[in-house]
């Protein structure tokens, strides 16, 4: 309870401080000075270029060359993306951030969206009988309701990464395996590969949740086990060893463009 009250007492300052900021400065991030963008590009390379790309391309997050976010529709609204992150995915929050801060950051995201967007390779149509039929990946992701929930949902795949980040997952999964932020626990591999070895044989799977006593994780079956770790042989984490197979052999150059590009139109609409 505590630290819901100091949250949101820390939530309200910033609000007032940047109301109060707003009155004795112009926060019209349309007109905003040339100096401010530059020091809001160089504050944009420390704390979001590795998950957006030096140039707002994206990677481990979505690309920002983009004119409309989903997610900041609205100054406003990207402010509080930048500030309070978005929570239950990889964006993280970054609380310290001063008002100023935030018009230079947001007015370098913006100018970022007037670039213009990468081409998307191949063909989405055939990309998607791709996933459907070669490439089976119902088997371990879901889309739009369908398919089993092995690995991560992909519903709106589109709108979290890039296309380079989605031709390495697709190629090379262990590379880059998904992370969701937390508040307590800093950035975590949420797919993260573990073993067990108990006197009933060698369990594999996607660790679900740990904690000093127990694990519990699922396989690729989708069966979840608990383990005490007092009464196994061995546990191990197998940290980028990823339980998804790596199709750049089994699918062609052309295969794997139509697929990304299907894996980039999914963007939660139907
Ligand atoms: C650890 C990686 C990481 C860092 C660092 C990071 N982001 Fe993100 N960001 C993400 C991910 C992942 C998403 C997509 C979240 C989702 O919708 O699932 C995202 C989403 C966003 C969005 C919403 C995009 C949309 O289409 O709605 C904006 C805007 C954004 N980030 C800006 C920033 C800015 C500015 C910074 C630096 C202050 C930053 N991010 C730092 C990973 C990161
Ligand atoms: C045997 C199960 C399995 C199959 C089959 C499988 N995947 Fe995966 N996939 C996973 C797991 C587990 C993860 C999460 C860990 C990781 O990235 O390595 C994952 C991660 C991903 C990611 C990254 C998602 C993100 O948000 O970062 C993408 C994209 C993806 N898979 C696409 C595909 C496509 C396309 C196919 C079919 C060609 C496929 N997968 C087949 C299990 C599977």
């Amino acid at each position: 309870m505590a630290k819901v009250i100091s949250l949101s007492i820390v939530l309200a300052s910033l609000v007032l401080s940047f109301s109060a900021y707003a009155q004795t400065n112009d926060t019209s991030l349309a007109n905003i000075s040339q100096s401010d963008l530059e020091a809001g590009q160089g504050r944009y390379r420390v704390l979001c270029a590795r998950c957006h790309g030096m140039l707002g391309e994206g990677g481990e997050g979505p690309s920002l060359k983009r004119a409309r976010l989903i997610h900041a529709p609205n100054d406003e609204a990207l402010f509080s993306v930048i500030s309070n992150g978005i929570p239950g995915t990889g964006m993280p929050a970054n609380w310290a951030l001063g008002p100023s801060d935030l018009v230079q950051i947001a007015g370098y995201v913006k100018s970022l969206g007037q670039l213009e967007a990468e081409e998307i390779p191949g063909d989405a149509i055939r990309g998607r009988l791709v996933y459907e039929t070669k490439g089976n990946c119902s088997a371990c992701h879901i889309v739009s309701g369908i398919g089993r929930g092995v690995g991560p949902e992909l519903t709106e795949v589109g709108m979290r990464r890039n296309i380079a980040y989605l031709r390495e997952s697709v190629t090379n999964p262990s590379a880059d395996q998904p992370r969701v932020s937390d508040r307590r626990k800093g950035t975590l591999n949420s797919f993260l590969t573990v073993r067990a070895v108990s006197e009933y044989g060698v369990y594999e799977g996607m660790r679900i949740n740990e904690d000093e006593f127990s694990v519990q994780m699922r396989d690729i079956a989708g069966d979840i086990y608990s383990f005490e770790k007092s009464k196994l042989i061995s546990y191990e984490k197998n940290f980028g060893h990823s339980l998804m197979p790596g199709y750049g052999v089994t699918l062609s150059e052309v295969e794997i463009d139509d697929l990304v590009s299907y894996l980039m139109n999914l963007k939660g609409e139907n």
